[in-house]
């Protein structure tokens, strides 16, 4: 329930934006935190980066490696900030009125039977089912003002407060006359600016007795809202507010029109209708890959967010499925009025803004969940998430992104006991851990909609996978092959033999152990397929070929160039998102019917295959898991395309006991990381406790820590120490690194704060390895930043950790080193980097000088970051520095998050003070490395730099025009852009587009609110 408007079985209740109500200014922060502790306590000595897999990192590159807290406070004076606001209000304005963009709109407009009701049971023709109905109020609205006003929203919340709506498009009128009259007010509406003098003006005329009027008010409103709150939770509990699981009908037409879906599979009724879901207690569901367990997840959240008016948060593992799952679920906000708000790379305001007048979906990876988390606890507003939803809960045991999924959940479970939360997953060995750790129910089921086959392939025959005979394998066939010798020689393990028996009619996925690999495979297989091959969709494939090319300003990678004629492809993290992306969307789509892939996609989106084929039992060199294992295989089998799905898993002699290890061992278990690389997570958890002020003395953070999953897995996790031993003993660990310190409470006992390094780091998510390292390096930094150029910049948000990944090739130091400005080279000298020691390197001398090897790395990831920067040419750069252009495009993206995590570090300290707009510009410029016209584009969820061009050029120039254009338009004028793709990219816009307006709205009406505390006559 919102705090301003609210309405339940009669109950309406309605406030004026700016009528007199506490002055609350949640998750406002100080940027001059005063000091208390001298800077020198901090040990100089830095860590080293941590030990990584350079393997691992490049394959996970769709992962967020950090995040941070995004500032609300302007520097700007007052009023020039009100300026600002007004202005941008002003261009949504114009964006709300222009009824230009969409063309026949009226036509459309007629054509739509949809109302806003969610009680609606007509369900629309099929000819606009891929039209989304908000579409068409929304331009109805716009074109016929009297219908705003006769809106009913969910039968919930029948009247709208003064924060306009972007659906209905209100001009934004002074509040007091959004209260007393109800017609849209005039067009030429008054500026913000002189409202608010006038406001602020009749605010100091006012008297005390006004002041007490509203306060009386403000009372008899919060009454009103606390009974419209009541009817509502009552509404809930008694059963519900529509047949649909408690949901308005609505809801599964919805589900029917957006997702395809007819009916629940029987498990998801029973799931749904379980005792402890009806009394919102936690719980973990398992079931096998493709069982629909996100529909289970997606009716809860929408139960949250409708019944109980609750904001709800989604935890998923990977950016790429944020950003999914954001494109799908914009269509079900628009309809069913919340706001869904993407957490991911850099995107998401810290703490979120406060919404008045409708609930929010936010959805998060792992790290931005854990930031939203804590910003919430900052601002004291963590009980308006009523529901956690957690997808791959088994990435609680994933190294230090489970050491902070298990962190969030713990502070979310510690503060705030009525946030229910759910996880669930597909490889789980070890539930009642995680039971005991979330105090959470189990729903198990072992439904598949499309039974699975699996098959191992040794020498030229296949057996079947049956785990619970002895010997594991049935002999089931022998594979059909007519090789001649040099094939036999080409291709020993028969693949060509195995894929030609699937596609192209059917498709097929191909797991290879190394990136390198899946393009030989794919190159290989190609160079013996029959030329009919070429035949299949070949206009499509040639449209396919041609964005590829596009996207690399004209630059196309031979592997592909040569395999997608013959509808095959590769697919790993060495390709730019853009490539990735269309190479997904044919795929998906039919016109390619082979992929050959590392292991990111089988947890990334969901493309399933009618046969999966598993090129070796290995992951780079690392032998596979049991839930690896169950991962790819579980992609095999379409709903509601295959009958049957295939694994084949192909092996040789020497792997045979592996393997059948491997497919009868039970699901490996998950097991708590807080411990994990030097007990990075321990500390880090600790400090924020301290500094979100959780826990303040020692006994409460070993309080906090035996309710953890570390505490549950004591036994097995905790060897030489007791987890009470290693809490104390972290706790020390931060007073000597100067983070957190101690002083005498008032019981005696000793209270804990942070430091203000502490708080800078915890605020700004820094690793503790590297605050101290980065605190020396940005003090360095002002002592002669260099300002004439970004390289200075660059270098000091260049990710530490990314450092151990690259060996420069001194040939290219050299030469890019040689076409610095001379201010440059003497910036590069007085870090530490002298061009004689590059030229050395580089002429293969040996250097007797001693280097810090940190430092001459990371200025040569910063070489490449500042090349991206000036030309914003993915492909030359990479070309230039003989880097795949996967991991430069990973180091601009993890360049990004870490300039808004230094952001957010230099924030704290205020002798940092400089650093803050030129490091708020530099996330920006990193964060969108293209032709500044696209950003805005760029900035709706999954739209990616070749889609923005595209739409670009075809006259969709910002946010507005995205907004309001009709999908059916936009199919015609952008090449290769699907029906359902445009749908989703509109409701995403208009999500976006909303979700701005009404964070301005929210900041105006705090500009106007009049402070309790003025002091009276
Ligand atoms: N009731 C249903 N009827 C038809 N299709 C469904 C139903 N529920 C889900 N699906 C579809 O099944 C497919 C797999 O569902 P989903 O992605 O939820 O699987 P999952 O259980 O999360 O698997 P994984 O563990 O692989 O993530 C999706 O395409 C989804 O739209
Ligand atoms: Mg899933």
């Amino acid at each position: 329930m919102n705090a301003g408007s609210g309405s339940s079985g009669g109950i309406s209740v309605k406030r004026s934006s700016w009528s007199c109500k506490k002055r609350v200014r949640d998750g406002v922060r100080s940027n001059f935190t005063p000091a208390k502790k001298k800077l020198s306590n901090l040990p100089e000595k830095h860590c080293s980066p941590a030990e990584t897999n350079p393997e691992e990192k490049c394959c996970s590159d769709d992962e967020d490696l950090f995040d941070g807290y995004d500032s609300i406070i302007g520097d700007s004076s007052f009023l020039a900030k009100l300026e600002d606001v007004e202005q941008k209000a002003e261009e949504d304005q114009n964006v709300c009125f222009d009824p230009h963009p969409v063309k026949n709109s009226d036509k459309q407009c007629c054509g739509d039977e949809l109302t806003d009701s969610i009680f609606t049971e007509d369900f629309p023709d099929a000819s606009l089912r891929d039209f989304p109905s908000s579409q068409l109020e929304f331009q109805q609205d716009v074109l016929n003002p009297e219908r705003q006003d006769s809106s009913l929203r969910m039968g919930l919340s029948t009247e709208s407060t003064s924060t306009p709506d972007v659906k209905h498009c209100k001009p934004v009128s002074a509040p007091a006359e959004s209260v007393n009259n109800k017609k849209p007010g005039p067009r030429a509406r008054r500026s913000m600016t002189d409202q608010l003098k006038r406001a602020m003006l009749e605010n100091a005329a006012a008297s005390s007795r006004i002041s007490k009027t509203a306060l009386q008010k403000e009372a008899v409103m919060s009454e009103e809202i606390s009974v419209a709150m009541q009817t509502i939770e009552s509404a809930c509990k008694d059963g519900d507010l529509g047949p649909f699981f408690g949901l308005p009908s609505k809801v599964k037409d919805l589900i029917m029109r957006l997702k395809g879906i007819q009916d629940l599979y029987d498990w998801q009724k029973v799931c749904l209708d379980l005792d402890s879901v009806k009394q919102r207690k936690n719980l973990i569901y398992s079931l096998p890959t493709s069982g629909g367990k996100t529909l289970v997840a997606e009716i809860l959240i929408f139960k949250e967010l409708l019944c109980r008016r609750k904001d709800a948060l989604l935890i998923l593992p990977y950016v790429a499925l944020v950003q999914e799952k954001v494109r799908g679920l914009a269509s079900f906000g628009i309809e069913l009025d919340f706001m869904v708000e993407e957490y991911a790379g850099s995107k998401g305001r810290f703490p979120p803004v406060k919404r008045r007048s409708s609930n929010s979906l936010y959805i998060t990876t792992i790290e931005k969940g854990h930031s939203l988390v804590n910003s919430l606890i900052e601002a004291n507003r963590l009980d308006n998430i009523g529901l956690v939803v957690v997808d791959e809960l088994h990435m609680l045991g994933d190294g230090s992104r489970g050491a902070i999924l298990e962190m969030t959940l713990a502070k979310v479970l510690y503060i705030n006991k009525s946030t229910q939360i759910i996880g669930m997953s597909a490889t789980l060995g070890n539930i009642g851990d995680l039971q005991s750790f979330l105090r959470a129910e189990n729903y198990t089921n072992d439904f598949r909609p499309v039974e699975l086959k699996e098959y191992v392939k040794l020498r030229d025959s296949i057996y079947e996978v049956k785990p619970k005979e002895e010997e594991c394998f049935r002999f089931s066939r022998l594979l059909a092959f007519k090789y001649s010798s040099g094939m036999q020689k080409m291709d020993p393990d028969h693949i060509i033999a195995l894929v030609t028996e699937v596609i192209p009619k059917q498709s097929c996925l191909i797991f290879c152990a190394t990136k390198k690999n899946c393009e030989n495979v794919a190159g290989m297989i190609c160079k013996y397929l029959h030329t009919d091959f070429l035949m299949h969709r070949e206009g499509e494939k040639a449209t396919l070929l041609a964005e590829l090319r596009n996207s690399g300003n004209g630059s196309l990678c031979p592997v592909l160039q040569r395999t997608v004629p013959f509808g095959l492809a590769y697919h790993h993290s060495g390709l730019t998102s853009d490539e990735r992306k269309l190479v997904e969307e044919a795929y998906s789509s039919g016109v390619l019917c082979l992929l050959a892939c590392t292991s990111t996609l089988a947890a990334g989106i969901n493309l399933p295959a009618r046969r999966v084929i598993l090129r070796s039992p290995y992951v780079g060199i690392d032998f596979l898991k049991r839930s690896q294992y169950k991962q790819m295989v579980g992609r095999a089998g379409r709903a509601g395309i295959d009958s049957v799905g295939e694994s084949i898993l192909i092996l040789q002699d020497r792997d045979k006991d592996m393997v059948r290890k491997l497919v009868s061992a039970p699901m490996e278990k998950c097991y708590s990381n807080l411990l994990h690389d030097g007990s990075k997570g321990l500390l880090s958890l600790t400090l924020s406790l301290i500094g979100l002020n959780v826990t303040q003395s020692e006994e409460q953070v070993v309080d906090f820590m035996s309710r953890t999953l570390l505490s549950v897995q004591e036994t097995q996790t905790c060897q030489q120490k007791s987890l009470k031993e290693l809490t104390v003993e972290s706790i020390e660990i931060l007073k000597q690194k100067g983070l957190i310190e101690a002083s005498s409470g008032a019981a005696g006992g000793a209270s804990l704060q942070v430091t203000r390094i502490g708080r800078a780091t915890y605020k700004g998510s820094v690793d503790l390895s590297y605050c101290d390292v980065l605190y020396r390096d940005l003090s360095k930094g002002l002592e002669g930043l260099l300002l004439n150029s970004f390289l200075h910049l660059v270098y000091l948000v260049t990710p530490y950790d990314l450092v151990s990944q690259c060996k420069p090739d001194w040939m290219i130091y050299y030469t890019q080193f040689s076409k610095l400005s001379p201010a440059e080279q003497k910036m590069a000298a007085t870090l530490g980097v002298p061009e004689s020691f590059v030229a050395r390197k580089a002429a293969g001398q040996s250097v007797r000088k001693n280097v810090d090897n940190l430092v001459v790395n990371r200025l040569y990831l910063a070489l490449v970051l500042y090349s991206l920067l000036r030309e914003t040419d993915l492909w030359s750069v990479s070309d230039r520095f003989q880097m795949t252009r996967g991991f430069v495009q990973t180091l601009l993206s993890s360049s990004s998050a870490f300039c808004s995590c230094v952001l957010h570090f230099t924030e704290e300290l205020e002798e940092f003070w400089a650093y803050k707009a030129l490091l708020s510009e530099l996330t920006r410029r990193l964060t969108y490395c293209v032709q500044a016209e696209l950003i805005p584009l760029m900035e709706v969820s999954g739209v990616m730099e070749l889609r923005a061009k595209q739409l670009y050029s075809a006259g969709y120039k910002t946010l507005a025009h995205l907004a309001n254009a009709d999908p059916n338009v936009l199919v015609k004028k952008v090449e290769n852009l699907f029906k359902k793709q445009a749908n989703q990219i509109v409701a995403s816009a208009k999500m976006l587009l909303q979700e701005k307006a009404e964070a301005l709205q929210e900041e105006f009406d705090d500009l106007l609110m009049l402070p309790i505390d003025l002091p009276a006559e």
